[in-house]
Parts: structure tokens; sequence; C-alpha cells
């Protein structure tokens, strides 16, 4: 029939017309671990919104928040498999895949947000985004979430004050390294385990942005939280490249275009957010907040800096010196 009716010319154009208006949508699953009113929960919601708006008929997202389809432990093998297309992992969690991005959890190395900002948006920053380019993983962009505090179940004021207690870390030997800094210890443990494995006193302490801390409960299980601004937690959107690249031309570039409008709203927010979780953690009365002086804070730093030189070789000194560079 088809080819009767490209020899007489007239069928092809509602031929194309029916295919197209029978084609599915391609379907995004995005899956993230946090709750909808963090950054990153807001994030995936505006995307999802922005689809439907300009490419309704032709790309659904579909938003699985709180790890319902996938926790942080095994998000990054589902990408791959091609179970899910889009998420937005901590930049502490794609060490199996590149160890470039350790740079990012090095402690005390970026004095503020501002900071993160210009690193990831400078050329050294830019070109990290496509370094799981052989695991068939592509950085899409990165998102803010915010600095990390330090939160435990006694005043944390003095680097001395952490020995011996147990931390839950993000999967990241950086990050363990910097808990063996101070004589305390780690333990991996998923982000839906935190809450539960703090009341249990599994673990004694954690680290996290005010944003993880308040949306998670965490403070009315942490009776301390001293703010050392010591670490960033931050995103990559990912995805699968083989999926990405499949997408027709036109509409991945409709994609990338609403990607880079969300990126700038989380981008904007996430400091915001952080600051009035922050005002709801103090007004609750659950948990201190326990300010550090430039004394305290420089021990803190003096302590954890050793773990730069630690990791320096696995990361390049030049990722490394474009990130010093960043603090100002
Ligand atoms: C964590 O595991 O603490 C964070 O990576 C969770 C998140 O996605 O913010």
């Amino acid at each position: 029939l088809l080819a009767a009716g490209l020899a007489t010319g007239l069928l092809l154009p509602s031929a194309i017309v029916q295919a197209a208006a029978a084609a599915e949508p391609i379907v995004i699953r995005f899956a993230h671990v946090v709750t909808e009113d963090t950054p990153k929960g807001q994030g995936a919601l505006l995307l999802q919104k922005l689809v439907t708006e300009r490419l309704g008929d032709r790309v659904k997202v579909e938003v699985h928040a709180n790890s319902s389809l996938f926790g942080d432990a095994e998000e990054l093998a589902a990408l791959q498999r091609g179970e899910v297309q889009l998420l937005a992992p901590s930049l502490a969690k794609f060490e199996q895949y590149t160890p470039k991005l350790k740079v990012f959890d090095l402690p005390f190395l970026f004095d503020d947000l501002a900071a993160v900002d210009r690193f990831q948006q400078r050329p050294t920053g830019r070109d990290l985004l496509l370094s799981m380019n052989q695991h068939g993983i592509i950085g899409l962009a990165y998102w803010h979430n915010g600095m990390k505090q330090l939160s435990a179940s006694r005043p944390l004021q003095q680097p001395a004050d952490a020995r011996d207690l147990s931390f839950r870390i993000q999967s990241s030997k950086v990050l363990e390294a910097q808990f063996a800094a101070v004589g305390a210890k780690s333990v991996k443990l998923p982000f839906a385990e935190v809450r539960g494995a703090l009341q249990s006193g599994k673990v004694q302490g954690a680290e996290n942005p005010w944003s993880n801390l308040y949306s998670q409960q965490l403070h009315q299980v942490q009776p301390y939280i001293s703010e050392t601004n010591h670490g960033v937690l931050d995103y990559m959107l990912v995805s699968n490249a083989r999926f990405w690249y499949g997408i027709p031309h036109e509409i991945r570039s409709e994609l990338e275009a609403i990607i880079d409008e969300v990126t700038y709203a989380v981008n904007q927010q996430a400091a915001r957010l952080n600051a009035a979780d922050r005002e709801r953690i103090a007004a609750s009365g659950q948990s201190r907040i326990i300010a550090l002086s430039d004394a305290e804070r420089a021990a803190w730093r003096a302590a954890m800096q050793p773990v730069w030189q630690q990791f320096e070789g696995e990361i390049g000194a030049t990722v490394l010196r474009a990130a010093k560079a960043a603090n100002r």
C-alpha cells in the first residue's frame, strides 16, 4: 500500500501524519532520593512541567522522588541498563565512574557555593560533565544543593570532639578519609537509611546541607548541628548517552533548552531554600545550631586538609588547581 501510495504521490503525506500521531511519546523516567521540597525535588518538578507545556505530545517526564523507584546505591547501574533515563546524584556518588569528580568532596576546598558555581561554569568544570563518557553516562548540568554541616549526638566544637564517633557518609573514599582525619569512623549508607541509622544509634553523626537535614527531619534525631560549611553537596544531572543521543535532534535541542532554564532556576533558589530550612530547624528548638569561631573553623580545616594531598594524584593536579582558583 505504501509503495502504491509512493508511486501515486498521494498516500505518503497522510501516512506520515498518521504514523506521527500514533507515535508513543518518549518517556523519561527521572528518579531521585530526596523529597519534593528540596532544590533537586523542585528542579525535577519544574523540568516535568516545562516538558509537558512545550513537548507534551512528544515527551513525557515521570518523576519518582524519595528513593521510590531506585535508591542511590542502585540508580546509576539502572541508568546504564536503561531502566531510568534521568538522575541527579550527588557528585560524591560517581566514584566508580571517574576519580576526577572527587574534587567536589575535598573538605574546605571551596570557600562557599559561589566558588563552587564558578568552578562548575569554567572550562575545567564543564569538561568534567563529560568525564564518564566511556561508561555511557553523559552529564547535562550541575545543580546546587548547598554547603554541608556536621550533625551529631554531642556538640562538635573542636575536631577532637568528633573522635570515635561514627558518621554516616555517602559512598565516597574522600569522605571516609575526611572523617578518619579527625579520628572518627564512617559508615557508607544509602540516603534512605540515614534517619533510621541516626535514630537507632547505628551511627551518631552525619554531614548534610540544611535542606537535607530538614526535609529528612534529621534535626529531630541529632541534638547538635555545627555550622561548619566544610564541603559541598551538589548534583550532576545525568542521562544514559545512548538514550540521550537517540532522541531526535529537534526534540533533544528543546530538552536541552529546558534543562538550561531549570538549571538556572535550581541554582538561583538552592541557597534560599537552604537558608529557609536552617531557620525552620533553629525555630524548632529540636537541635542546637553551634557556631564556630574563626579559630575553631581553622582547626577543623587544618585537621582535614591533608586529605587534598591524598587524592591529588587521582583527581589530577590541573583539576585541583582550577578548583582552588575558583575561590577568587
Ligand atoms: C546523600 O546521600 O546524603 C545525598 O546525596 C542525598 C541527595 O541526593 O541529596
